[in-house]
């Protein structure tokens, strides 16, 4: 390409993909400094093995912001982790993923995760996005006994 022609993604521009087995070194990178439970590489292979599953990874062009694996359940999508590279926070990236899910599973599913009560900013995200708390799990984080905030998105009141 000649120096005057424009590269095919501009500087600084994120394509929000389907997350390859390629991408997992990235991923523990992010994972490990993002969590103080972190996931093992072999749960995110186990998800990432999952046909009715969505990953995505947010791709910079020469390395990867963030990622976000969901599942399947029946008719429930389960947001299982999201997580974006801490020096790229609060740049609408973790909104873009999300939005790439709901338009790939459909804005009319049904959505669930769970999320630690503390993580503020992550809950602020999800509300944006239309999620509602609907109670807690007592205790749901062994690392330090934290409790769990449930959200939908959708109906919650019919388990299909
Ligand atoms: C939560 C997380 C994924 C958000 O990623 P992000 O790319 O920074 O989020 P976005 O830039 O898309 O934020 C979209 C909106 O969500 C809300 N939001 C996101 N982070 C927030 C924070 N720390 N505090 C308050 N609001 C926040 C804001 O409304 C934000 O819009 P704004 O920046 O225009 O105000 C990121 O902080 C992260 O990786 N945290 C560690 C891992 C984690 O907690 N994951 C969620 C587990 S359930």
């Amino acid at each position: 390409m000649a120096a005057t022609e424009s590269p095919s993604r501009p500087i600084g521009s994120i394509e929000v993909r389907r997350l390859a087995y390629g991408d997992l070194p990235g991923v523990l990178s992010i994972e490990r400094r993002s969590f103080p439970a972190p996931w093992s590489l072999a749960m995110f292979v186990l998800e990432l093995s999952k046909p009715s599953g969505i990953c995505l990874a947010a791709d910079t062009g020469d390395g990867l912001a963030g990622y976000l694996v969901c599942s399947r359940y029946a008719d429930i999508w389960h947001v299982m982790n999201v997580a974006v590279d801490p020096e790229r926070r609060r740049e609408g990236i973790a909104a873009r993923m999300m939005g790439e899910l709901l338009e790939t599973a459909g804005r009319d599913g049904r959505y669930t995760l769970e999320v630690r009560v503390s993580n503020h900013g992550a809950i602020a995200m999800y509300e944006r996005l239309g999620f509602r708390r609907a109670g807690r799990r007592r205790r749901y984080y062994h690392d330090n006994g934290e409790d769990a905030m449930i959200m939908w998105l959708g109906d919650p009141g019919y388990i299909g």
